[in-house]
């Protein structure tokens, strides 16, 4: 398969105001790069719902980005909306990877329990979001990875 192309988008109200206090989308393209995916975008948002879905969906009318991840707003705190803006984009959820997702943070931690991830399809674009810290991101891509799931689902969308 040619390499799969990704696009990294951190939402972080912190992080979009200082892009130095952004570890864990520069964390993702490291993991990614390393094992030879190629970073086409890298952005920041603030946790902003519709500011989350334009970027979103301009990556996914692009045609290119066989995967976008994002990290950061999953969780149960007052701003943290990225599941409530991508969710409704989905063509096609992916239970199971929502749960493979879950099942290996699980391992790593019982705080896992406190991110509310999901995941699909949005045109050829296959889409998962992850927790915010690097800790997190960095168990989830390899637990993405080591199953070989994503570069699968990315042969079958393509
Ligand atoms: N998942 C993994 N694999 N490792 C972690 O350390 N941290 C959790 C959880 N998921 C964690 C994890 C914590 S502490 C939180 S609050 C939630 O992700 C939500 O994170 P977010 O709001 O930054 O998206």
């Amino acid at each position: 398969m040619a390499a799969a192309r990704v696009a990294i988008l951190t939402v972080s109200d912190t992080a979009s105001l200082d892009s130095s206090a952004d570890r864990s989308g520069p964390a993702i393209q490291g993991l990614l790069t390393q094992s030879g995916y190629i970073c086409m975008h890298l952005q920041i948002v603030p946790d902003d719902e519709t500011r989350i879905r334009s970027v979103v969906l301009a990556w996914c009318d692009q045609g290119d980005i066989d995967w976008i991840v994002t990290t950061g707003g999953t969780g149960f705190g007052v701003r943290d909306r990225t599941p409530e803006a991508i969710q409704p984009l989905l063509d096609r959820e992916a239970a199971g990877i929502v749960h493979l997702l879950l099942s290996a943070s699980l391992k790593a931690t019982p705080l896992a329990a406190l991110s509310r991830p999901v995941a699909g399809t949005i045109k050829n674009t296959l889409i998962t979001t992850l927790p915010g810290s690097v800790k997190a991101v960095t168990e989830n891509i390899n637990a993405l990875l080591q199953a070989g799931v994503v570069n699968h689902a990315i042969e079958l969308i393509r």
